[in-house]
């Protein structure tokens, strides 16, 4: 591909330009943050008051922003500016690192539609994973249709999109870690999750295991444990379960989608997440185990 690399990790362009603000920046960076929750485009003398700046040092500010590909400058009926992907992540990025949560980023692990997953290390340098949401990141126009719908707020975007993805993934993470096999959960900021680093490969790579039904029967016992603690994870399958065949241990990821136990549609995605996982160790390892019994199972409370 013509534009790979660097140029279009979106990630590693925040943290090379966070490396070139200073406080005051940050601030203004802020600042535009604050003021979309008011505007859609922030006029720059909003952005000058919530800074705390006067307009000529926050003008010289939001050039040099600008320049590192932070914001987005519109020059409709007045210039204001948003935040780009990269600002965002550059604040969360920022934050992160002054709670001693993230020391370093590393490489990406994987790009999926609605996530960018990249490992890096914590001050004591341990291995962690940095999830970052991307909702609404397709098409403007599906977020500007889809915002309505959402809450009582009036500027539902991409940012508040993809914060409360992250907010509730993260709540998910807590509610089940240490009962049910999910990543630790470390911290949060904004759009970002950040987890203990799973080591291994995703189930739907693994052709051989040496006890495939000890495996399917850990992972039912895990949806009937999350179940009991009020979460059904929504889009469970065999690219959500990242296995590590060394220690034959396994976790379940990406729980964004969650819903409670006593949501409306909880048994029809209860339903789905344990006939995907029936199908797969179907399909992979020729057990046949039935949908409606181990549906009673996962929903008996004993
Ligand atoms: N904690 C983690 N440790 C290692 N790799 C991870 C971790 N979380 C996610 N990944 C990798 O990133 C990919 C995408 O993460 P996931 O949470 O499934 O988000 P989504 O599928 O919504 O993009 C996974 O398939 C996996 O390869
Ligand atoms: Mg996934």
């Amino acid at each position: 591909m013509f534009f790979s690399g660097i140029m279009e990790d979106l990630v590693l362009q925040a943290v090379a330009a966070l490396k070139k603000l200073d406080p005051k920046d940050i601030r203004v960076l802020n600042a535009i943050e604050r003021g979309m929750a008011r505007y859609e485009i922030v006029p720059i003398h909003q952005i000058a008051r919530l800074a705390g700046l006067n307009v000529e040092e926050t003008s010289i500010r939001l050039s040099k922003l600008h320049k590192l590909n932070l914001i987005w400058r519109s020059i409709g009926p007045y210039v204001g500016y948003v935040l780009k992907v990269t600002g965002y992540d550059c604040l969360a990025l920022n934050a992160l690192s002054k709670a001693n949560i993230v020391e370093a980023i590393g490489r990406k692990l994987g790009v999926g539609k609605e996530a960018d997953v990249y490992d890096a290390l914590s001050p004591s340098g341990e291995k962690i994973a940095l999830k970052f949401h991307r909702l609404g990141r397709t098409s403007f126009r599906q977020t500007r249709r889809y915002r309505i719908y959402v809450g009582e707020r009036r500027h539902i975007s991409w940012l508040y999109q993809s914060r409360l993805a992250a907010e509730k993934e993260y709540e998910a993470l807590n509610l089940l870690y240490p009962k049910v096999h999910v990543p630790t959960p470390i911290g949060h900021n904004r759009h970002v999750v950040v987890t203990s680093y799973i080591h291994g490969v995703p189930l739907y790579e693994v052709k051989e295991l040496d006890d495939p039904k000890e495996l399917l029967d850990s992972i039912i016992d895990d949806i009937k444990t999350s179940y009991k603690i009020g979460v059904v994870h929504g889009d469970l399958s065999e690219y959500n379960i990242i296995i590590d065949p060394e220690s034959s241990t396994y976790v379940i990821i990406d729980w964004p989608q969650w819903v409670p136990s006593v949501h409306p549609s909880a048994e029809l995605l209860l339903k789905r997440d344990v006939r995907n996982i029936l199908n797969f160790f179907r399909r992979r390892f020729n057990i046949r185990v039935d949908l409606e019994s181990t549906l009673n199972y996962v929903k008996s409370s004993s």
